[in-house]
């Protein structure tokens, strides 16, 4: 690749990602098992797409009859607006179609929408997928693509990465149904968090853990670990703690998480910070425990409790209430003191010892309350301050 392809390349703004088909199967799977008509008669969008390679029209374009679509619209954002005009090159599908525009190739976005059979084959697939370009280039923030917006009825994609937030807004602001893929890191946004909390919005069941493959260009400058090229010379980037966020309903979510007793966890966990103790640690200046693994929250404890951000995965809003956070906003939890605060009995005291805290930004413990656990000093990783619902508490 020439070095200044390079140079541009780098410049892009790195969200050329894209997904894999069974990453989209399997979360459209659950919810179709919960509810086998959540797309049928309905209008879906796929913004942020490039729908001559995107897995995502290619999956609904091929599931338009078996899931009883009314309109499938896909667009993507013009080469030259995402930095990549140097490098960009039109398909052979665009290239021989009658319709290619060698300026608007590259500065505009493009539509295909997916409404009946066109080729006389009695079935709706990707062969009738009809295209043009789109006026402008495709911006999701657009009024074209604000209309197409406003016009269906569930959005699914994976968004660029560096405007996760602003394409949440975009779609609350609407209120869509939506699936969308991003970075486990974005349920501490504060704009995000608060919709978590209020079961407007919650994490999708498929992915879990671990990372995830996502196609990128050919001539994509990678200086990451955890890439290949498989057999036809594709490149793939394994990425970490992605999951779905969505608003579609899924039966993980009305399964209750199976515990034990505080006294069983503490007798026969299998973590050995909790088994053999005589009891869960207690922040020193807040009523609640802490509890370092979802697995471990006590089924009888009708307290408050600090649990892991991951406690998302398996969160069942008719089990548990969610009170708030100390990880607004990604920024760091943690706040150190200096060697000569400590805390005891709620109350800030000089030390030579030192301790250490995190910030809670949530009304519902008064702004500036400090969470410390234990002592002495023991550093605490972002938490999500749950309680039982009564009904299940009992
Ligand atoms: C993470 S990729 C995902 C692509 C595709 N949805 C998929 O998953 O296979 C995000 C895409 O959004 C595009 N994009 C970036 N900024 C955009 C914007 N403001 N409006 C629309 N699309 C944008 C990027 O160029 C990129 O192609």
């Amino acid at each position: 690749m020439p070095n200044e392809n390079l140079s541009e390349a780098k410049k892009a703004k790195k969200d050329e990602f894209y997904t894999q088909y069974n990453v989209i199967e399997k979360e459209m799977n659950a919810y179709l098992e919960y509810d086998p008509d959540v797309f049928r008669g309905k209008t879906i969008l796929l913004p942020c797409d490039d729908p001559e390679w995107s897995n995502f029209t290619k999956y609904f374009a091929q599931n338009f009859d078996r899931f009883g679509l009314k309109k499938l619209i896909s667009t993507s954002y013009a080469a030259e607006s995402k930095n990549y005009k140097g490098f960009y090159q039109p398909t052979l599908f665009e290239k021989n179609d009658p319709k290619y525009d060698q300026n608007k190739s590259t500065r505009n976005g493009k539509i295909f929408t997916l409404t009946c059979d066109r080729t006389g084959d009695l079935k709706v697939n990707v062969d009738d997928l009809e295209w043009h370009y789109l006026q402008g280039d495709g911006d999701f923030r657009s009024e074209e693509v604000k209309r197409l917006r406003d016009e269906s009825d569930i959005i699914i994609t994976n968004p660029p990465f560096s405007m996760f937030r602003e394409f949440m807004a975009w779609i609350m602001e609407a209120d869509k149904q939506f699936s969308i893929i991003g970075n486990m890191n974005a349920l501490t946004y504060k704009d995000v968090f608060p919709l978590i909390k209020e079961n407007k919005i919650w994490l999708g069941p498929s992915i879990t853990s671990g990372d995830r493959e996502f196609q990128v260009p050919d001539d994509y400058p990678i200086n990451a670990a955890g890439w290949r090229i498989d057999d036809q010379g594709r490149k793939f980037l394994r990425i970490k703690g992605i999951r779905w966020f969505t608003n579609l309903d899924h039966g993980r979510r009305h399964q209750p998480l199976p515990l034990m007793t505080m006294s069983d966890n503490l007798k026969f966990s299998k973590h050995k910070e909790i088994k053999g103790k005589t009891s869960y640690d207690r922040y020193d200046n807040y009523d609640a425990i802490e509890v370092p693994f979802t697995d471990a929250i006590p089924s009888d404890y009708d307290g408050v409790m600090g649990v892991p951000i991951s406690f998302l995965d398996k969160y069942n809003p008719e089990q548990f209430e969610i009170l708030g956070s100390d990880a607004f906003d990604g920024s760091p939890p943690i706040k150190s003191y200096s060697s000569k605060d400590k805390v005891v009995d709620g109350k800030r005291m000089k030390s030579k010892t030192g301790t250490m805290g995190c910030v809670i930004r949530e009304a519902t413990f008064g702004s500036g309350t400090y969470f410390d656990v234990g002592y002495p000093v023991k550093a605490v990783y972002k938490r999500i301050f749950i309680r039982h619902r009564r009904e299940t508490a009992k």
